[in-house]
């Protein structure tokens, strides 16, 4: 069982070349549960993602996750997940790599993750010749396989049909009551309505607003979140609220 590590950036700052893309960002994400990253197209969640995950470094703040020295698993699931050339359930092996198990307990936490996203009928088939959902779907069985403290997802249902999206917002909420602090960047506010426990709305690479679900989505207190998110919302439960 995992303790949900709080995340907490400071001041970040991220630069390629003379554009500055996340300016100065400050987030403090430190309840457990589900904490959605919402935010106009280039608003800079995915690359707050890959700060957070440590695949980029911040020009200059600081970005601390956890507390103390404890180790933090933390596993990404991307906008475009990656697979090799191989088969489905060798990918999910991919992510349970470095956890020591035997080859026993991998087979099985590898089969078990298959089936929970429904992919354990294609599990010798190659990964790459799936469809862009169902690979979405794999690329989850490979994050949920190694049971993280920190999962980190990228628009993880974009291309999901309702049935898959249901299931893998299942799938996120079991996670997180068990104990994994969840991330989710998505432009679906009736999902981040129906997940999130907190919202963080970035624009122009800065967080203009966080709080709980329910008070950013009904009553955002920034222009910038008012505007993205009433762009939304006839999808939402919220319009009457405008
Ligand atoms: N390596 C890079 N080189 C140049 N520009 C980059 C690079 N990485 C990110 N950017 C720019 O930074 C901005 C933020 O990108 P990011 O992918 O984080 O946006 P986003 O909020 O995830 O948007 P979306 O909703 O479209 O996924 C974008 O304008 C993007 O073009
Ligand atoms: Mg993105």
């Amino acid at each position: 069982m995992s303790i949900a590590p709080p995340v907490r950036l400071d001041e970040v700052v991220y630069r390629v070349g003379a554009r500055t893309i996340i300016d100065r960002l400050d987030a403090a994400i430190t309840a457990p549960g589900i904490t959605a990253l919402i935010g106009p197209n280039g608003a800079g969640k995915s690359v707050t993602l890959r700060l957070i995950d440590n695949l980029l470094l911040p020009a200059s703040g600081t970005i601390r996750i956890g507390t103390g020295r404890a180790h933090v698993r933390r596993a990404f699931v991307f906008q475009r997940p990656a697979m090799i050339r191989a088969s489905a359930a060798y990918n999910v092996a991919l992510g349970l790599s470095d956890l020591g198990l035997t080859r026993r307990e991998r087979d099985a936490r590898v089969r078990a993750a298959l089936a929970r996203v429904d992919l354990l009928a294609r599990a010798d088939d190659p990964a790459t010749k799936l469809s862009g959902g169902e690979q979405q779907r794999l690329a989850l069985a490979r994050a949920l396989a190694s049971a993280p403290h920190l999962l980190l997802l990228d628009e993880p249902t974009a291309n999901l049909d309702p049935a898959a999206t249901e299931v893998i917002e299942g799938l996120l909420r079991e996670a997180a009551r068990a104990g994994t602090k969840v991330l989710l960047v998505s432009h679906n506010l009736g999902q981040v309505d129906r997940l999130a426990d907190d919202v963080l709305v970035l624009s122009e690479g800065r967080a203009v607003e966080h709080g709980p679900t329910r008070q950013v989505l009904s009553a955002p207190r920034s222009a910038e979140a008012r505007a993205y998110i009433k762009r939304e919302l006839p999808w939402t439960s919220y319009a009457a609220a405008f």
